[in-house]
């Protein structure tokens, strides 16, 4: 979603907040500014479209300035176009703002500004704040900063904000609830971003804003306050962020490199938390939670998107190996459904970003009804992992395409580590098959790598099926919600509409939708329901139907029956997930590139979704 940039220094701030928007440009977006300072004026270029396109259009301009913000934006209110991109100045010019979130209670304001005379001239809620801000700041005859604060004491809703005031021109006043941004600091310089990857390149120290926490920043100086004034002191971290890790690496696609990247991301995934004799797992993050989580009678899994279907993995995982019961749920649901939630209740929140608003709301839920909420996220110092009371990293990486891949199948590691553990500590998993587990998971990476061998046979299959209408997705047990997964993955970075379902459940629907043009893409490696998942493929076959089919290496029967087959190496029913979902993910991608689709950055789609 939208993205935040802001530099103040002795260097030329354009060129760091250009390449600090395209940077940023993997979050999903549909208009871009930048505003900059010039001898005590603030120059504003703003624009619907990609950050290239800007660049073009301001390349004969004065971009000079030590002082700039920058903005990539994703609609909330009001449509994408010029007037309504970011950075938004006030009625007066004084005060030039960008932000993330949403003002709930922008309306109101926005009414009674009016009424003390203030025009608008975009539909934005941002608007509304700088206009504020203003107001405050005039009418109070206040600092910029006490106007920014007493702004924010009026504003309902999220925020990640950067403010530049034209009258305190060597300063930028940023201030968070809710939307994340990072402050990068430099030699006699500071950065300001909503992620790390435009800062990285820059400098590795960096300071997380908290939640209602108001940064004033000069070039050589940062003083951090709560909204109440309380100056706090900043907490330095060192980034392990490297710049390679958000560069495409020779790839066409950052998705292509993130699903060639996986035998490794699964590898950090589990380094350092299995044995080298393969004896013994252990999930650092848990160990004090542990006890409890052997004793918990139900766990809560709580996700959106990808994460949401790594989660119903996990509960498959979960309730067969730790015979724990659980139930895994949207976050947008949970939040607003009136849920259950029991004192003793484990809730686990899975997010690649960390940042996923309904998650967050649904983790804050479980919190007030007493229950202990753990973590499985991706970015390192994030919001969910600082608001859950433990939790372990995935360790895949930055993921950078917007479709998520390896990030679901470090999910999934974790997830089974903590079933296998769980199981062994409570002793509904022999040691026996728990070492043969831990031993069929650290062989997972080179199978996935035989997998990726093959990649190119997936481009012969997307040319003849780059023109379907939709596409059905078939899988049973562990293989459902990677059917999920797939669908998913098609609909989101090819615009092919595509349905995951349970194998057993075409019949009370789907099946009618199955004809000579209808592709049936089905999971059906050897495990206990093959026999079953057969049947369902002559279902399909005896409606004309064009099966595409993911078997395990060897089949002869499928091969037979299927149009087209794609093998993966035999590995435990339960491990396959990590393998069957890798030739779903080459074939959406060969497909929409195919398609001329935007693979990394899809229409209307975000990596982070930081509103509800
Ligand atoms: C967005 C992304 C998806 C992701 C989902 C949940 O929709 O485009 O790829 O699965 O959010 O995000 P999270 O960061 O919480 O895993």
């Amino acid at each position: 979603m939208c993205g935040i940039i802001g530099y103040i220094g002795n260097k030329q701030a354009y060129p760091i907040i250009i390449k600090g928007l395209k940077r940023l440009e993997y979050r999903g977006y549909d208009s871009t500014g930048i505003a900059l300072l010039q001898k005590g004026e603030t120059i504003i270029y703003k624009q619907k479209g990609k950050v290239s396109h800007l660049e073009d259009t301001i390349v004969d301009e004065n971009l000079s300035g030590t002082v700039g913000i920058g903005h990539t934006r994703w609609a909330t209110h009001g449509e994408p176009n010029d007037m309504n991109a970011h950075p938004h100045a006030s009625q007066n010019k004084k005060f030039v703002i960008i932000h993330n979130g949403i003002i709930e209670n922008y309306s109101r304001l926005k009414k009674k500004l009016k009424a003390r005379g203030y025009k608008f001239i975009s539909e934005t809620d941002t608007e509304v704040l700088a206009n504020l801000i203003e107001y405050i700041y005039e009418k109070g005859n206040v600092s910029a900063e006490i106007a920014v604060r007493l702004a924010l004491t009026k504003v309902i809703g999220a925020y990640g904000i950067v403010v530049i005031c034209k009258d305190e021109p060597d300063m930028l006043i940023a201030a968070r609830k809710g939307s994340p941004l990072v402050i990068g600091i430099g030699n006699n310089e500071h950065y300001i971003a909503s992620d790390a990857t435009p800062i990285v390149e820059h400098t590795k120290s960096v300071i997380y804003l908290n939640n209602d926490n108001i940064a004033v920043i000069k070039r050589g100086e940062l003083t951090i306050k709560t909204i109440d004034n309380a100056e706090i002191e900043p907490q330095v971290q060192e980034l392990t962020l490297e710049i390679g890790a958000i560069e495409k690496n020779g790839y066409d696609h950052f998705m292509l490199k993130e699903i060639f990247e996986q035998p490794r991301s699964i590898t950090d995934t589990f380094r350092g938390r299995i044995a080298s004799d393969l004896s013994e797992m252990r999930l650092g993050g848990l160990l004090d939670i542990m006890p409890q989580l052997e004793k918990a009678k139900r766990i809560l899994i709580i996700a959106c998107g990808t994460s949401w279907h790594a989660g119903l993995v996990g509960e498959y995982l979960i309730e067969e190996f730790a015979r724990i019961p659980v139930e895994v749920e949207y976050g947008s649901e949970f939040r607003y459904r009136n849920p259950i939630i029991y004192k003793d209740d484990i809730v686990i929140a899975i997010s690649q970003s960390g940042e996923t608003a309904d998650t967050l709301a649904a983790i804050n839920l479980a919190k007030e009804a007493g229950a202990t909420v753990l973590g499985i996220c991706n970015v390192v110092g994030s919001s969910i992992p600082r608001e859950t009371h433990a939790g372990v990293y995935t360790h895949a990486g930055p993921e950078i395409g917007v479709a998520s891949t390896k990030a679901f199948t470090a999910q999934v590691t974790i997830l089974t580590m903590m079933a296998l553990i769980l199981g062994k500590n409570k002793g509904t998993l022999s040691e026996e098959s728990y070492l043969k587990l831990i031993k069929e998971l650290t062989d997972i990476p080179k199978k996935i790598e035989e997998i990726l061998k093959s990649s190119k046979n997936y481009k012969s299959i997307a040319e003849l099926y780059k023109n379907a209408g939709n596409f059905i997705y078939l899988g049973r047990g562990y293989l459902f919600p990677v059917a999920l997964e797939g669908a998913l993955k098609l609909k989101e970075i090819s615009y092919i509409h595509a349905e995951g379902y349970p194998a057993a459940e075409m019949k009370h629907g789907p099946i009618a939708l199955i004809d000579e043009k209808m592709p049936v893409v089905v999971l059906a490696t050897k495990d206990k329901s093959y026999d079953k998942i057969v049947t369902n493929i002559q279902e399909v076959k005896a409606r004309n139907g064009i099966v595409i089919a993911i078997v395990s290496q060897g089949d002869e029967i499928i091969k037979n029956m299927a149009d087209h087959v794609f093998e993966v190496p035999n590995t435990h029913e339960a491990l396959a997930p990590l393998l069957t979902v890798i030739p779903l993910q080459l074939l959406s991608y060969y497909i929409a590139v195919i398609r001329g689709c935007n693979v990394d950055q899809p229409r209307n789609l975000a990596k982070s979704v930081t509103v509800e």
